[in-house]
């Protein structure tokens, strides 16, 4: 096999068997293939796209680069979630203990990586004592034990992906839409899931801006999943804003707390039943969307969903007692109010830029070596579609700096105020189901 004649093949528009990606795969992984050879491949699959089969058979061949976790020895469905990222994004930390508040067991595998605010991991840091260093057998142990635990990235998992993003990202191929759906789906799948539920954001702070190309790469990955044997669903859910009032990662936990005491903000607490009920049906623990919310719903009212939290906590070395206490978690000097500059009704909040002035203020890594600062970040009071008086706040800055001039003037720029009202954002688009 020769990759030349892979390359002409695709550039043609034709389909590539599964011998020929396994081909790529392995010897591009292995430096056999160059990458101005697998930059052409990435550039012809760009415009020529890939068939549900060459997606699968490109999934597999990732996961098959390198180490799988093996989570056999737990007991159940393992359901996994995954976002394609957004902003102040707490489902995660409100997730994992509902749904193992059901029986489903939740085994979490978490980065760390840049970005607006720290990942799911170092937004947990924020709990006095908590830790991911955990060995294989304690992580499936306490998943067997709680039905809940996470644990930091181990293991050389997907290689060829690794080394593919890498590629695509200095050749203008990252956005085709077969090369990111079976890259997000390859992590997934050598994370050891049996089932996926995806969190398609769309807006300004997500990765695809507009509504089709959401569509299409949620359709992209859950016919991935299903062709390769797990369960798959996705939502498609509004990124124009950001998630909830909290951006930050104490104020996140804090904001993970109230939303399992019922007090959480609307449009998480929605975002938050809609995932775990798909993650409820999938893990087999209910036989219908509706039922698994209702069940999901009683758990958080009889305060089942918020002891599990504790216990996860505990479990791992955290002050469970800061889900009565969440002021136990660092915080912030001083708290800034940002006052409304006019009367009239907020029309634009971008999602993307607000979390950019979260992480100057310290809630983020804006590279590798940056510090995160807990007790930073973003409360926001207002919302698209709310009424706003002069002088009102729009939001409190936590700040460990006293000047915070910067920082407000990039959320006045990013915030705009109409004197007409607006209808709120649709919160969740679709729901794709197969
Ligand atoms: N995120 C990924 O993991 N892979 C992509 O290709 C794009 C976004
Ligand atoms: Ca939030």
């Amino acid at each position: 096999m020769r990759m030349y004649d892979l390359i002409a093949k695709k550039r043609d528009g034709h389909e590539l068997s599964k011998e020929e990606i396994d081909f790529f795969v392995e010897n591009y992984t292995s430096g056999d293939i160059p990458d101005y050879q697998a930059s052409a491949l990435c550039m012809a699959i760009f415009f020529q796209d890939m068939t549900t089969d060459e997606r699968a058979h490109l999934t597999t061949a990732m996961v098959d680069s390198g180490d799988t976790i093996d989570l056999s020895s737990i007991e159940g469905i393992k359901v996994d979630k995954h976002s394609t990222g957004g902003v102040g994004d707490t489902t995660t930390l409100i997730l994992a203990p509902l749904v193992a508040s059901l029986g489903a067991p939740v085994a979490k595998m978490s980065g760390r990586g840049l970005g607006h605010t720290g990942g799911t991991i170092d937004k947990l840091e924020a709990v006095p004592g908590f830790h991911v260093e955990i060995d294989k057998q304690e992580f499936i142990d306490l998943v067997n034990k709680n039905k809940v635990s996470v644990i930091g990235q181990t293991g050389n998992l997907t290689p060829a992906d690794k080394k593919l993003y890498g590629l695509r990202d200095v050749t203008a191929t990252v956005n085709s839409i077969p090369l990111i759906a079976s890259s997000i789906m390859s992590k997934k799948i050598a994370a050891g899931a049996d089932a996926i539920v995806l969190d398609v954001k769309t807006g300004a702070g997500a990765f695809m801006k507009t509504l089709e190309d959401s569509r299409e790469l949620a359709k992209a990955m859950v016919g991935i999943g299903n062709r390769v044997g797990r369960n798959t669903m996705a939502v498609i859910s509004d990124m124009s804003q950001p998630l909830g009032n909290a951006i930050g990662n104490a104020l996140e936990v804090e904001e993970a707390i109230d939303t399992l005491k019922g007090n959480g903000p609307e449009d998480l607490t929605e975002l938050c039943l809609t995932l775990g009920s798909q993650m409820v049906v999938l893990a087999g623990k209910a036989d219908s969307l509706d039922h698994a919310r209702q069940l999901l719903k009683e758990n958080i009212d009889n305060g089942k969903a918020l002891e599990q939290f504790r216990t996860f906590l505990a479990s791992q070395g955290g002050d469970g007692s800061v889900v009565d206490d969440p002021k136990k978690m660092p915080q912030a000097q001083y708290k800034i109010e940002l006052p409304s500059q006019k009367d009239g009704y907020v029309s634009e909040m971008v999602a993307d830029q607000i979390g950019i002035s979260a992480m100057m203020l310290g809630a983020g890594r804006a590279t590798k070596e940056s510090e995160i600062d807990m007790a930073v970040g973003l409360y926001l009071h207002k919302k698209i579609g709310d009424e706003v008086k002069k002088g009102e706040s729009l939001l409190t800055i936590y700040s460990n700096q006293q000047d915070v001039e910067e920082v407000k003037t990039k959320l006045y720029e990013n915030i705009t105020i109409n004197e007409s009202s607006i209808e709120r954002p649709t919160l969740v688009h679709e729901m794709i189901t197969e």
